[in-house]
C-alpha cells in the first residue's frame, strides 16, 4: 500500500524469492481446492469484456482455470517477488493474453480503475500491511458488474492441527497478530461500491506426510521463510524442536478454514 515500509517489502519479496520453488512443489497442490473455488466463482459470471487481475498471484496457480474459461481475455498477475514472478511467467508462457507484473499489489496502477471484469486473489490479502485499504482498491478496479473473489487466511484457521500448533509455538516470539481489520473488510467492499455476494469460510482437507515435512515446507517454502531469514538458524532450530515435540507422529491430516469474500460492483 501507499506508505508501506520499503525495507519490509524488500524483505518479504526476498523471502518469497527463496521460497518460490518449494512453495510451488509443496503448497500449490495442497491449496488447489481453494484456488479452484475462487477462480470458478468469477469465471462463471463476469461482464463480457475487460481484463482479469490476479493480485498476489505467486506462481499463478489461478491461471489455468481462468484461461480455460476465458481464453481470449487479458489476464494480469501481480506479485512482489521476482522469484514468484519468474515461475508465474513460465506458467503463463503459452498464453499471449497473459502477463505477469512484478510489483506491489496493494496499490494498483490507475489504469485498472473501474476497468476490470474480474479480480481474483488467493492467500495474499493477509500479508498486506493494510488489507482493508488494498481490498477497497481491488473493488474499485472492477467495472460495473465486475466480480471479485478473494480468499485469505484469517488469524484463526483451526483449533487443532499444524497451523494451530505453529501459532502456539511461535506465540511468545512474535507480536500478536492484529486481526481487527477482519471485521472491517465487509464495510471496505461496500464503501468501494461493491455488493457482497458471499462471505464464508471454505474448509478443505490437507495432508502432510509428517510434522517435520510440514515444518520444513513452512520455513523454506512458505510464510515462515521471512521469519527464518530474520531470526537465523539457532532460533529456528529451537522452535522446530518444540514443534516436533508437541506434534503427533506420522501422517498429519487437518481441515483449515479460509475466509472467502465474493462481491460484485
Ligand atoms: C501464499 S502466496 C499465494 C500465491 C498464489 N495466489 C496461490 O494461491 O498460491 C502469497 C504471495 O503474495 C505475494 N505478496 C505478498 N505481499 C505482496 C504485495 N504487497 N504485493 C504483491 N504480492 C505480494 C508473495 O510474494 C507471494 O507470492
Amino acid at each position: 500500500m501507499a506508505g508501506d515500509d520499503p525495507d519490509r517489502l524488500a524483505r518479504l519479496a526476498d523471502a518469497w524469492d527463496g521460497a518460490a520453488l518449494e512453495y510451488e512443489r509443496y503448497f500449490v497442490p495442497r491449496f488447489a481446492p481453494w484456488v479452484e473455488a475462487a477462480v470458478q466463482a468469477v469465471a462463471e459470471s463476469m461482464p463480457p469484456s475487460g481484463p482479469i487481475l490476479v493480485p498476489c498471484c505467486g506462481t499463478f496457480p489461478e491461471l489455468p482455470g481462468l484461461v480455460a474459461a476465458h481464453p481470449d481475455r487479458e489476464i494480469v498477475g501481480i506479485d512482489l517477488s521476482a522469484g514468484m514472478v519468474r515461475l508465474a511467467r513460465e506458467r503463463a508462457a503459452s498464453w499471449p493474453t497473459v502477463r505477469v507484473v512484478e510489483g506491489d499489489a496493494a496499490t494498483l496502477d490507475p489504469q485498472w480503475s473501474s476497468a476490470c471484469a474480474g479480480v481474483v486473489s488467493v492467500f495474499g490479502l493477509q500479508q498486506l500491511p493494510d488489507p482493508v485499504v488494498a481490498l477497497g482498491e481491488w473493488v474499485a478496479a472492477l467495472c460495473p458488474g465486475g466480480r471479485l473473489s478473494v480468499i485469505y487466511w484469517p488469524s484463526v484457521v483451526e483449533e487443532d492441527g499444524p497451523f494451530a500448533l505453529l501459532d502456539r509455538v511461535l506465540a511468545d516470539h512474535r507480536p500478536p497478530a492484529d486481526d481487527s481489520w477482519e471485521g472491517r473488510i465487509g464495510d471496505a467492499v461496500i464503501a468501494a461500491g461493491g455488493t457482497i455476494e458471499r462471505d464464508d469460510h471454505p474448509s478443505f482437507r490437507m495432508d502432510h506426510p509428517d510434522a517435520e515435512t510440514f515444518w520444513t515446507a513452512m520455513t523454506s517454502g512458505g510464510p515462515l521463510r521471512a521469519m527464518a531469514n530474520a531470526r537465523g538458524d539457532t532460533f529456528m532450530q529451537a522452535r522446530r524442536q518444540e514443534f516436533l515435540e508437541l506434534a503427533p507422529s506420522g501422517p498429519w491430516r487437518h481441515q483449515p478454514r479460509a475466509r472467502w469474500i465474493l462481491a460484485r460492483r
